[in-house]
């Protein structure tokens, strides 16, 4: 038989759980400095590769729960409720249900993303983290980080990282039951370190990551270089930490990124997030650094930018990119 999601809870979940009354809990954004780009098993959302990320601080999702007493289950997101049948509510209510079991006590679950709705930055990550957390906390699993970052991975595989802090790897694993496809956090720190998130472009991309993970995968040629390539560059960029050497980060992760694209570019139909716009903030990026500026970009499956670099140069980023405000610039520790 197939191993399914509900089929891994109910093996960790044993004891039967308790009925909740409140709960919640915080997960940051994260932004991936060696992408997780394809699936080797769908259901479980098991990476093909390993990747490794920096958590957003104090820029996430917050996700509280709550006992209901209209007798059916409730989602809201950003203080508005949200229709049962609309697709985020099926995927918070389905979630939910892996962990409810026996019990079927209705709820309210209420999700505020409070990352700058500017940046363009997808919520999943920190949503699923945020909400995996809450649940723990809701029914008193009292999982530990490492079990609850494989449960949030069966939401969105990148909501396995949003359950840490700082940076974080997430390896992925062996297990056929993906309980060792799970993040840690990394013991490292950089103070100056900085991203900030550039929007280019606004509408809702048609193709989602999980869709454009599985075109690539199935049909771009180019994708077999991918798993070797993202492989290396993870031990690069964990080194390139670890000397808080910028120029080494950033190359790796902005070629890590690139990569990517190109693996989806290369797919068929292809797949090109990219707006004139994007192509136009790349330029400017790369004339900056002509000047010298040690400043990086990576990109997700989207149109926007993020930019790697450090607080010696924020002026000088901030000077070529007036764009930025003082919400769309990060520092991961404070
Ligand atoms: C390009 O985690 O959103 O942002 O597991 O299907 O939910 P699913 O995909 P998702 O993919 C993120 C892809 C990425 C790279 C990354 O965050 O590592």
């Amino acid at each position: 038989m197939s191993i399914t999601k509900q089929s891994v809870v109910n093996s960790i979940l044993t004891e039967s759980t308790q009925l909740g009354t409140a709960a919640e809990a915080f997960a940051p954004s994260n932004i991936a400095l060696c992408k997780y780009w394809g699936k080797r098993e769908a259901e479980l959302n098991l990476p093909i590769n390993g990747s490794l990320s920096i958590s957003l601080g104090e820029l996430g999702s917050r996700t509280s729960i709550v006992e209901s007493d209209s007798g059916s289950d409730q989602v809201y997101l950003n203080d508005k409720l949200i229709e049962p049948t609309d697709r985020f509510a099926t995927k918070v209510i389905s979630f939910l249900n892996l962990f409810r079991r026996e019990l079927q006590q209705p709820v309210v679950i209420k999700t505020v993303n409070n990352i700058p709705t500017a940046a363009g930055l997808a919520s999943s990550a920190s949503g699923f983290a945020a909400l995996m957390l809450a649940i723990n906390d809701f029914y008193r699993f009292g999982l530990g980080n490492e079990v609850l970052s494989a449960f949030a991975r069966m939401g969105s595989g990148s909501a396995s990282r949003s359950v840490f802090q700082g940076f974080v790897e997430w390896q992925k694993g062996l297990r056929e039951d993906g309980m060792d496809s799970c993040a840690q956090r990394l013991d490292l720190e950089w103070q100056g370190f900085r991203i900030g998130l550039l929007k280019v472009a606004t509408g809702a991309k048609k193709v989602d990551s999980r869709a454009g993970m599985q075109r690539t995968v199935e049909s771009a040629p180019l994708y077999q270089a991918w798993p070797e390539q993202a492989a290396k560059d993870l031990q690069t960029i964990k080194r390139a930490i670890e000397d808080k050497d910028i120029e080494l980060l950033g190359q790796t992760a902005e070629q890590n990124a690139l990569s990517m694209h190109a693996t989806m570019i290369g797919s068929w139909p292809p797949l090109l997030y990219w707006q004139p716009e994007s192509v136009a903030a790349m330029h400017r990026v790369w004339e900056l650094r002509a000047l010298g500026v040690p400043v990086y970009l990576t990109m997700d499956a989207g149109p926007n930018l993020k930019l790697l670099f450090t607080a010696e140069y924020e002026a000088q980023v901030r000077d070529a990119f007036p764009e930025l405000t003082d919400l769309d610039l990060v520092a991961p520790f404070g």
